[in-house]
């Protein structure tokens, strides 16, 4: 009889406390757009005493019912708090500039009896879009084989920075022949990127006749960011059952439960199932992995239609690897919303034009029936290593 009292006491008092049930901040937000701040809260029956908005940690509106007026505000900047549409719910910023960016708490007080507080706090990003397309330096009007190709794509600055990627004839270009230049800072924290390309023209990228360079660059925010992590230890044993995955986060499997040096280490890193646009990434003893390492597999796809993405690592165990405390192999998987992809695309040596020839555009006609002799003297090559080949095989 008692007991039985005792649990019901208990269960009452989870009941009836004050629960913040949600908070909504939007995790990246177009520079100057107006934002709403939403704190959901259930005072399970207590009376409110106070609302407490933070950046920061530093104050900048509170709602007090028993103050007048019951809503106040103090500066801070990048907060430009609306008083008329903010409430004990809601905070309405009717602009947002590119001090706006960081931690928004809300804080919850309810009165005398119970004086409970709860809180929660959310990261606001504000971002900027690139202006224009990306650019691309450093074309020459013709390649012909033999020929190198030393071309840079600079993105149109943007908060936050671009990423860059080629491609050569519509398939990705090599890691080998990409080079990553340092971010260029520009006005109000906005950042240009720069990926340089080189290579030398073979055969094979003229087969059609042309070349075509693509360089994309998007933006995206990063809002949500997960690890796994196994170690091979002094023992150099992998034991991925040790690891339980957190909910969301990425999963690891290993090929072997034990390793030695010499050994081929082969591990799979698999998403949650809820993947839209995650990124997976290998570190190897906290250094992002050599891409000489990284295996990239094609997305699992289930009954449902839901993906999961799936990398693999792979590489030789060496005694440069094994730190005192063992190899330590960690997956992360980051999400993020793409906010803009934008394209430059030339094609070099065809006879199809595309936006990007305006670059060649100032060589005239005379680059022009250049372009055709280089045609020619492609099948030209072509034929002559044809017949070469047919000799090679008769001897
Ligand atoms: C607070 O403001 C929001 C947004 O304007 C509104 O939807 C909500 O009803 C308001 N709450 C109260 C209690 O007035
Ligand atoms: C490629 O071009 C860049 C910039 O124009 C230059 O600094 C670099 O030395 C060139 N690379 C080669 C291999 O020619
Ligand atoms: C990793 O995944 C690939 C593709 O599904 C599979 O072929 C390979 O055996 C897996 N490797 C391990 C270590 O599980």
């Amino acid at each position: 009889m008692f007991a039985s009292f005792f649990v019901v006491t208990i269960f009452v008092e989870a009941a009836l406390s004050l629960k913040l049930v949600d908070l909504h901040v939007p995790a990246v937000v177009r520079l100057t757009s107006p934002v709403w701040l939403y704190c959901w809260y259930n005072l399970e029956g207590d009376d409110l005493y106070s609302v407490k908005w933070y950046k920061n940690h530093v104050e900048f509106y509170r709602f007090l019912p028993s103050d007048n007026p019951p809503g106040q505000k103090y500066d801070l900047v990048g907060v430009h708090v609306d008083l008329k549409n903010s409430n004990q719910t809601h905070v309405y910023l009717d602009q947002t500039d590119l001090n706006t960016d960081g931690l928004y708490g809300c804080e919850v007080s309810t009165e005398a009896p119970s004086y409970k507080t709860v809180q929660a706090e959310k990261k606001l990003k504000v971002y900027v879009l690139p202006r224009d397309k990306p650019a691309i330096e450093g074309l020459e009007s013709v390649y012909g084989i033999g020929d190198e190709v030393n071309v840079t794509c600079g993105s149109s600055p943007s908060k936050p920075p671009a990423q860059l990627s080629w491609l050569i004839n519509g398939q990705p270009a090599e890691p080998t022949f990409l080079t990553t230049y340092e971010t260029q800072r520009h006005l109000e924290g906005l950042q240009r990127t720069m990926l340089g390309l080189n290579f030398i023209v073979t055969f094979t990228h003229l087969k059609h006749g042309m070349l075509s360079l693509d360089c994309t660059a998007i933006v995206s925010q990063e809002y949500y960011s997960q690890s796994g992590e196994i170690v091979i230890g002094g023992r150099i044993r992998a034991d991925p059952s040790d690891f339980v995955p957190p909910e969301k986060g990425p999963t690891l499997v290993t090929g072997k439960k034990e390793y030695r040096v010499g050994d081929i280490v082969e591990v799979n890193c698999s998403s949650s199932r809820d993947t839209k646009n995650t990124q997976l990434t290998w570190f190897v003893n906290d250094q992002k992995a050599s891409h000489f390492y990284v295996i990239n597999y094609p997305p699992i796809i289930y009954k449902d239609g839901v993906m999961s993405s799936l990398i693999g690592l792979k590489f030789r165990l060496t005694h440069t690897h094994l730190l005192s405390e063992g190899l330590r192999i960690k997956c992360t998987s980051t999400k993020s919303i793409v906010l803009d992809t934008k394209n430059q695309k030339v094609i070099i040596g065809g006879t199809q034009h595309s936006s990007g020839l305006h670059v060649l555009a100032s060589n005239g006609k005379e680059s022009n029936t250049k372009g055709l002799w280089n045609m020619m003297l492609w099948s030209w090559s072509f034929t002559l290593a044809f017949v070469q080949s047919l000799c090679a095989d008769q001897l």
